[in-house]
């Protein structure tokens, strides 16, 4: 952090800003690494693709922060090679991170649809996908999550052995019913973001849209017997979910 970064965080920080500023420095006194740093350092590396993927989300696009990043990127990577699905389903691509670290474990002749409703940034992705050898085995559709999935469903598209959600936080609970009929019994749906920065359990978000909307999927999840699901307390809250019923 240099001093104008520093100034920057000053600004409008209160008692806890100060204090975690003040913790920052003294880590980096003592050289202690915090714990994401070190999870970061001893999880396999991202490709070269994805590292300039994050490099330029981080220099060109807007809220850079959505993307899944390093460590979540390679656990998308592993849960998809754990499964090795034939087929996959993302809702909400962004600059296509996650689309590709998912596409890492499809199985033999597999392949990956995601669909992601902000047309600006379809230049982008389909730049991004197609510096990837893997990039024939990606689709892009551009429109509404629910909407795009409703037309897959009428076209005949259908079994999808891994659904990675991942758009409104607003939506959840209608991508889930959306993509329902889609997974085959066994199948497995991904939920990113799941406890929403802390939010989740924070009052002082009660009447934010996102964060009810993610409270509204966790309760249906945990009402729901079609299926079994466990939340992974990592960055942001990765929920795994596995159709039952
Ligand atoms: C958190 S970002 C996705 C990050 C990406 N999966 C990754 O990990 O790199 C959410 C994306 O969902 C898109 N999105 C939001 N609402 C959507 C909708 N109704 N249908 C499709 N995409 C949507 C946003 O434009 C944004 O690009």
């Amino acid at each position: 952090m240099n001093s104008k970064t520093f100034k920057f965080c000053c600004k409008d920080t209160d008692f806890f800003g100060y204090m975690q500023i003040f913790l920052y420095f003294c880590s980096k006194f003592c050289n202690k690494m915090t714990l994401e740093e070190y999870i970061s350092l001893h999880t396999s590396p991202e490709n070269e693709g994805l590292e300039a993927i994050t490099r330029d989300t981080h220099v060109h696009i807007l809220n850079p922060h959505m993307l899944s990043g390093h460590v979540q990127g390679r656990v998308l990577s592993m849960l998809s090679h754990m499964i090795r699905p034939k087929r996959i389903l993302e809702l909400g691509t962004f600059t296509g991170y996650s689309a590709l670290c998912l596409a890492e474990g499809l199985a033999e002749g597999g392949r990956l649809i995601t669909i992601e409703h902000n047309d600006e940034l379809e230049e982008t992705i389909q730049r991004n996908i197609a510096k990837s050898p893997l990039s024939n085995r990606i689709e892009l559709i551009i429109g509404d999550a629910v909407e795009r999935v409703n037309e897959l469903r009428n076209e005949g598209v259908n079994e999808f052995d891994l659904v990675f959600i991942d758009a409104d936080k607003r939506e959840y609970c209608a991508y889930l019913e959306a993509v329902y009929p889609l997974v085959p019994v066994g199948g497995f749906i991904l939920a990113d973001n799941t406890l929403w920065d802390g939010h989740i359990i924070d009052p002082a978000y009660d009447k934010d849209k996102q964060t009810l909307g993610l409270r509204a999927f966790n309760d249906k999840l945990k009402e729901d017997d079609r299926f079994e699901q466990v939340i992974l307390p990592l960055r942001d809250g990765l929920t795994l979910i596995r159709k039952v019923k």
